[in-house]
């Protein structure tokens, strides 16, 4: 079966996908600064310190190997392009879009770097992650140095708003982190637990991302407020997406193993309708209780893959893209509200 009709989008959706490229076309040229921006971080200069002492922490190389590695390995930049896209209405200046956009992609490349080393993932972007190669103790220092390159980042907008706004969504970041963490191997969990663990650990940022391109192109309230919850609820359909991907993707278009939440003990949208509809003899279940690992996780995998969940579940984000769309409503209609639109359909069809 082809993917599209697996996941149960008309034949006709097809069409209207767009591609990355097209969607970012335009804020293009501003998103190939984001990148030179990310790349003069991962040299891990110091140019406010003394040249001796930036020289000497420099010299090893280390730190700036560990942030090309994670800066320039083929993310999809979707924050900093929301960034972008959202101070597209009223006063487009680079001179804070720029770094507050770099800052979320920093930022969410700090939440990957723990993230994987929480989840034990070997593989991101189809190689060895930062936890795999360099270890527990890298991954923790290295993502700490992103969150406070971060915090600099939005500080130079002078913005004290979106400066507490980063300073904010990271302490609900964690909030959401922890409690996947906390409900570990949990079999009762509500969906609107589920639904407030990813509204913390992925919308909020996506969140910030619109917020701030909003306020720092001085949009009224009521703009800041459509694109906040744009991005709440594309972010919702994001990871919804996300948690079936890990199901029905393949390590190759995905760049991360399959399966990899149930191995974590996270309950997932899929997971839990699959609980649902085998309340007694449930793969999840024995995994949960800690039965036969590996032919659990295939076993669930191949249940929710042959069963309507897919479906299911697609159809909820899809309701929230639709809702996205409609956000976007009150705001001028422009190409950047275009591209908006299209990224909340390119969100449920990605393959990745
Ligand atoms: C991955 O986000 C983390 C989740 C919120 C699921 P992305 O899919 O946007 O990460 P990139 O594109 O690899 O940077
Ligand atoms: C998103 O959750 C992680 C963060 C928001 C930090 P996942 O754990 O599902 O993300 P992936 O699948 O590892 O990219
Ligand atoms: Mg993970
Ligand atoms: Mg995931």
């Amino acid at each position: 079966m082809d993917f599209y009709t697996h996941i149960g989008l008309p034949e006709s959706w097809e069409r209207r996908i767009l591609e990355l490229g097209k969607i970012y076309e335009p804020i293009q040229e501003d998103l190939v600064k984001v990148e030179a921006k990310l790349r003069s971080i991962s040299e891990a200069a110091f140019p406010w310190l003394p040249k001796r002492l930036a020289y000497s922490l420099k010299r090893s190389g280390q730190l700036a190997k560990l942030l090309g590695y994670s800066l320039n390995s083929g993310g999809k930049r979707i924050r900093p392009a929301l960034v972008l896209l959202s101070g597209k209405f009223y006063n487009y200046n680079l001179d804070y879009l720029l770094p507050m956009a770099a800052a979320v992609e920093v930022t969410h490349a700090a939440t990957l770097v723990h993230d994987d080393a929480i989840d034990n993932s070997p593989i991101r972007w189809g190689k060895a992650t930062i936890y795999r190669v360099w270890g527990e103790d890298k991954a923790v220092l290295l993502g700490d140095y992103l969150f406070a390159k971060a915090g600099e980042l939005v500080a130079t907008t002078q913005n004290l708003q979106v400066i507490k706004l980063l300073a904010q969504t990271l302490q609900i970041i964690s909030t959401g982190e922890l409690s996947q963490s906390f409900d570990a191997f949990n079999l009762k969990q509500t969906r609107q637990r589920y639904l407030q663990r990813i509204s913390n650990k992925t919308a909020s940022l996506f969140s910030l991302a619109t917020e701030s391109g909003a306020i720092l192109s001085q949009a009224p309230e009521k703009s800041v407020k459509a694109l906040k919850e744009y991005s709440h609820n594309i972010g919702i359909a994001f990871q919804i997406v996300d948690d079936v991907l890990d199901f029905i993707g393949t390590e190759e278009e995905i760049g991360k193993p399959v399966g990899s939440d149930l191995a974590q003990g996270t309950l997932t949208l899929p997971a839990m309708l699959l609980l649902e509809r085998y309340p007694e003899d449930n793969p999840v279940k024995k995994l949960f209780q800690n039965q036969d690992k590996q032919k659990n996780i295939k076993l669930a995998i191949e249940l929710v893959c042959n069963s309507p969940i897919v479906q299911e579940c697609y159809q909820v984000a899809s309701d929230y893209c639709a809702k996205a769309r409609r956000n976007l409503d009150l705001l001028p209609d422009n190409a950047s509200r275009q591209a908006l639109a299209g990224l909340a359909d390119y969100v449920i069809a990605r393959k990745r």
